[in-house]
């Protein structure tokens, strides 16, 4: 399966110094940039918009990846293809039909994931698990950045990489929230692929070398 992913938070950047943080990922090991878009409804709070996003794609020299927190989120597909995401995600509580919005954002030829809030049930996925790229366990409520890991993220991680398995289909495991050096290796192990982090990341004193330390952790053995 390779080496797992990195996904830092741009939420988590200096938004006064954006362009440099950019770079900072650029430069660094990481392997996707998560950009967390909240609007206010789905979840209490608003994160930035799209010119944030066309200035983040401007410089960003990796894949965007696209997580929309936001309420009936096909209406905003298409902009978010046009501003080069390669991932987008959707919220499973916000979308009445979850087929049909998969099915929009792969017909632009990019990847499709669904993001799942702590309380819901993995199992809800499973008839559209062949359909999705990508899923992405909240590993804390969605809305904010700093919060503690939720520890039963770790039983639905096994549940869904077992369903995965069962059905056949290569599928990215996300977790999304509370990310550190303290659970990453956990995550991994419990069938993760794709770990994002936010203020792990952009919190310490070398954001960089906290990549590469991270990606060295979670480097297969042999
Ligand atoms: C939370 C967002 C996360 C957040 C993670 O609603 O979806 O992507 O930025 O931040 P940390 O890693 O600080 O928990
Ligand atoms: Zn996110």
């Amino acid at each position: 399966m390779g080496t797992p992913k990195i996904a830092p938070s741009v939420l988590a950047a200096d938004f006064a110094n954006l362009q440099r943080d950019i770079e900072i990922i650029n430069q660094s090991q990481a392997d996707w940039f998560h950009i967390d878009i909240m609007d206010g409804v789905f979840v209490p709070n608003i994160s930035f918009g799209m010119p944030v996003v066309a200035a983040i794609q401007k410089h960003a020299t990796k894949p965007l990846d696209v997580h929309l927190m936001i309420t009936d989120p096909d209406r905003y597909i298409k902009n978010f293809v046009a501003l080069g995401a390669q991932v987008i995600t959707v919220h499973y509580e916000a979308c009445t039909h979850l087929h049909r919005t998969l099915q929009l954002i792969k017909s632009h030829g990019i990847k499709a994931g669904i993001a799942l809030n702590p309380h819901t049930n993995v199992e809800l996925l499973q008839n559209v698990l062949t359909e999705t790229d990508l899923v992405c366990l909240m590993s804390v409520n969605p809305g904010f950045g700093g919060q503690s890991f939720i520890e039963n993220t770790y039983s639905k991680i096994k549940t869904l990489r077992q369903m995965a398995t069962d059905q056949n289909t290569e599928l990215l495991i996300e977790i999304d929230g509370g990310v550190s050096d303290k659970n990453a290796t956990l995550l991994i192990n419990a069938g993760a692929n794709v770990l994002v982090a936010g203020s792990y990341i952009f919190g310490a004193q070398d954001p960089r070398a906290t990549i590469e330390n991270l990606k060295k952790r979670l480097r297969p053995k042999f």
